[in-house]
């Protein structure tokens, strides 16, 4: 059987942008949303329109420079919400409405001091009405998480026969085991009548470290969409990170899925929102960090060394990472220490690097990386005359 794609739905400009200090202005916002259409998303969520003018203008501006990507607009289920949103979205080759209301109990009662019957109706009316403006309209269960997934059948039920087209079933508190939330799209998939006429979509956040995970439980259940961002920013504990689950999909493709997300860009891509952002990433982030293909304990080096498939699953090429790197430090052994001499140029005998060695320690116990300059020191000192192989 063919493997299914799983559309990539960015929303770095949106729930990104959210994350104190991210900011973005018009320019930005278009250079790094030019940038994700090179990358390869299906579709783009440039912002949220009522919000501010500065965000209605980046939405605006956005719709009419791109030319594959979807631009979605977020509103709430509110009319003037939707109407800006569909004057912003005008213009794009490829619009797309995001509209929605909280469907947990938490949200219908102390958010909106509402019943179930009232919050469904307004889900449909907020559909109807952002057909208005296109026929590309995704509905947010928020909290769908923690929404009874009987009332969520009968909400997602109801507003794709009211004409929704993606269906987003966001963990918005990031609370879901990923066992739940793959249960939940099950769920939907086989309780909801009409649901071969909607898209499913994972939108999780991160504030228990599962939202990879819950994402491609999320697709494994019956989503055919991911929500994502790149380095996994977003509200407090961040969203779905989009390098991660783009490589989890091509790491594991005995899953059935594909992406069309070009995966050798991930690393400059990591480093533009970063930069641009003014948000640094972890070191030990998967993928994009700058640790993710360092390898530092003797074990792990040796094992390298001998072949890299010992302790790399991915080519750091593929996604761009540049290369792997042996940093040398007091955990290092004989066999990082010899592999960095004979790349300096230094030949030493296996004798020569076990006296070697005993130095190295004494320098690497005194600092946190032992540096070339180090080495060359070291070999100087020891064999003035070493021979240098080139
Ligand atoms: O986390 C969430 O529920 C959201 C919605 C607005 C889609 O960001
Ligand atoms: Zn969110």
């Amino acid at each position: 059987m063919a493997d299914k794609k799983i559309f990539i739905f960015d929303t770095t400009l949106r729930d990104g942008e959210q994350v104190p200090g991210c900011k973005l202005n018009t320019k930005e916002k278009i250079e790094l949303a030019l940038k994700l259409e090179e990358l390869g998303v299906d579709i783009i969520e440039a912002g949220f329109p009522i919000s501010s003018p500065g965000d209605f203008e980046s939405v605006e501006q956005i719709s009419k420079t791109l030319k594959r990507a979807t631009v979605c607009a977020l509103s709430r289920a509110v009319q003037k919400d939707i109407d800006v949103a569909g004057a912003a979205i005008k213009h794009a080759r490829n619009p797309r409405i995001h509209t929605g209301i909280g469907t947990s109990d938490f949200h219908i009662k102390s958010k909106f001091n509402s019943t179930r019957e009232d919050i469904l109706q307004r889900a449909v009316q907020c559909v109807k009405w952002a057909r208005n403006y296109t026929d590309n309209v995704e509905f947010y269960a928020e909290d769908a998480g923690r929404t009874d997934n009987e009332y969520l059948a009968q909400v997602v039920e109801a507003v794709i026969a009211a004409g929704a087209t993606t269906v987003n079933i966001p963990d918005t508190t990031g609370y879901c085991l990923p066992n739940q939330y793959g249960d939940k799209m099950l769920f939907l998939v086989n309780n909801v009548s009409n649901i071969d006429k909607a898209v499913l979509s994972c939108h999780c956040h991160n504030d228990l470290g599962l939202a990879t995970a819950n994402s491609i439980a999320g697709i494994v259940g019956g989503a055919r969409q991911i929500e994502c961002t790149i380095n996994g920013l977003g509200e407090r504990a961040g969203n779905t990170s989009l390098e991660e689950v783009v490589m989890v999909i091509k790491q594991h493709k005995h899953l059935g899925f594909y992406t069309d997300v070009k995966s050798e860009m991930l690393n400059p891509m990591s480093r533009l929102v970063s930069d641009i952002m003014r948000m640094p990433v972890q070191p030990n982030k998967a993928i994009v960090g700058s640790n993710a293909f360092s390898h530092s304990s003797g074990i792990h080096q040796d094992g390298f060394l001998k072949d890299a498939l010992t302790y790399e699953i991915i080519n750091p090429e593929e996604v761009g990472a540049g290369g792997s790197r042996i940093v040398l430090t007091a955990r290092s052994g004989r066999s990082a220490l010899a592999h960095r001499l004979q790349k300096l140029g230094y030949q030493f005998n296996r004798n020569d690097v076990d006296v070697l060695y005993e130095s190295f320690l004494k320098v690497a116990d005194l600092k946190k990386e032992v540096q070339d300059e180090d080495l060359t020191q070291l070999a100087t000192a020891y064999q003035p005359e070493a021979i240098m192989a080139s």
